[in-house]
This record gives structure tokens, C-alpha cells and sequence, in this order.
């Protein structure tokens, strides 16, 4: 395994998929003390000053793009792994990609791919405390809980170590047990959620993930609903 850091770059996920066009082995690891072009889920901007944890990893799964998505939890699980074992603080998850802490984010994945490779982006808010007006509510960082500075080398030497442990387990005995951990790091504490998907919100109680990863809500009408993406938000 290898790990590239750098000061600044445009997005680590862009690094990583260049560096996968050259060619580089499966478990390069791309770290960033800042990205100029920090990208989030649906197109959002992922703000991405100095001192937060930009980082990518560079897969080549034996998977068809339609049996990718549990490699989102799995490393969404990976990073709160990381963040109990070092800092024994109750991180947790969110569906689809979200690392949170006492209802605020924390961190969030995203998963890329091209023809090349398979590119696990996390963002990780460190020693990062000032957000922008718009999302610094629902933000924190491990500074703010700690009360003073992380060591972000170590986070990613453990992360990676938990990554592999689960991608391992994963590719060869499929995502049952990835589920379960998942689901364990959520909370389900109020399940009755809204989910807005681009289409129509629905509203329903949370049963449980599928294998895929997918969420599966029992909507108000009495119906089975599986969602393999959408904005979920607690109701009550
Ligand atoms: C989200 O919650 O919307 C996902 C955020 C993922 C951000 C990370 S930071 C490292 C990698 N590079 C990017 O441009 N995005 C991901």
C-alpha cells in the first residue's frame, strides 16, 4: 500500500482517478490537506479548508457496477471503526454516506468510479472547525468534540487498516456482516423518516438495509418501499 500526500490538490478523488489511469495498484491511498475543487455527493461543493481529511483510495473490485454500493457503508463503517477505536467517541451513520456525531456531520463518503478503478473518497472535518454559514449547524469537527487537534496521519494508517480488514471479508463473503455493522452505527433511535428522492418524498418507518445497501421503509400506506438513494430526514 501506498500513501500520496499533498499540501493542496484540485479533489483527491480527480487525483486518484488520474494516478488509476497510470495504472498504480489497487490500495493507493491519495491524502489531502486541502481541495481546491472538494466535491460531496449530487454534485454538491465539499468544503474543504486546511486541516480537514481528504482522502481517496484507489480500488479494483471484481464487481459489476449494480453490486458497488455496499462498498459506500463499507467505508463509511471503516471510518467510525477509526473514530471509536481512537478517540472512544460514539460516531455514527447515516444512509446513505453520511459519518455523524451527536446529530451533526462529521464526515461522508463518496464512492466514484471509472473504466479504470473503483475511487473511495472520504472527507473527514479533523482539526477543520470553521464552516460556511449554510451547513455550520448541522457541522462539526473532531477539534470541536475534542477540544483540541488530531493526529490525521494516524486516522489514516487505522482507517486503512479497517477499510481492508472489511473489504476483504466483503469480496469474499459477501455484505451480511458489513449490513449488520452498519446498521449497529446507525440510529434508529426515531425511524419514522421522510425520504425525498428527485421524483416524490415519502414518508414511513425504517425497517432495516437490504443486502445491496439499499433502505428499506414501510411507507404510510401500508407498503414496502426500497430506496437505493434519496435524502433522509427524521419526522418524529
Ligand atoms: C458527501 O457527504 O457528500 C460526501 C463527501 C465526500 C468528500 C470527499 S473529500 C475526499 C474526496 N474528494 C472529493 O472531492 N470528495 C471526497
Amino acid at each position: 500500500m501506498k500513501i500520496l500526500t499533498y499540501e493542496k490538490i484540485d479533489s483527491t478523488n480527480d487525483e486518484a482517478k488520474r494516478l488509476a489511469k497510470q495504472g498504480v495498484p489497487e490500495w493507493t491511498v491519495v491524502v489531502a490537506d486541502r481541495q481546491t475543487k472538494g466535491r460531496g455527493r449530487l454534485g454538491r461543493r465539499w468544503h474543504s479548508d486546511s486541516g480537514g481529511l481528504y482522502l481517496s483510495v484507489i480500488l479494483r473490485p471484481p464487481l459489476r457496477t449494480g453490486e458497488l454500493f455496499p462498498l459506500t457503508l463499507l467505508m463509511a463503517v471503516a471510518t467510525v471503526r477509526t473514530i471509536r477505536g481512537l478517540f472512544n467517541l460514539e460516531a455514527m451513520v447515516k444512509w446513505p454516506n453520511d459519518i455523524v456525531f451527536g446529530g451533526k456531520k462529521l464526515g461522508g463518503v463518496l464512492v466514484e468510479t471509472d473504466r479504470q478503478a473503483v475511487i473511495a473518497g472520504i472527507g473527514l472535518n479533523v482539526n477543520n472547525d470553521h464552516f460556511p454559514e449554510e451547513i455550520q449547524k448541522e457541522t462539526i469537527s473532531l477539534k470541536t468534540i475534542l477540544g483540541s487537534k488530531s493526529d490525521p496521519g494516524k486516522i489514516v494508517e487505522v482507517f486503512v487498516q479497517e477499510a481492508k480488514k472489511l473489504y476483504q471479508h466483503f469480496l469474499k463473503k459477501g455484505s451480511d456482516l458489513l449490513i449488520e455493522e452498519w446498521q449497529l452505527f446507525s440510529d434508529l433511535s426515531h425511524p419514522w423518516v421522510k425520504v425525498s428522492t428527485p421524483a416524490k418524498t415519502y414518508e414511513g418507518r425504517i425497517l432495516r438495509l437490504g443486502s445491496k445497501g439499499e433502505l428499506i421503509i414501510k411507507i404510510a400506506d401500508g407498503k414496502i418501499k426500497k430506496f437505493y438513494s434519496g435524502e433522509v430526514t427524521k419526522v418524529r
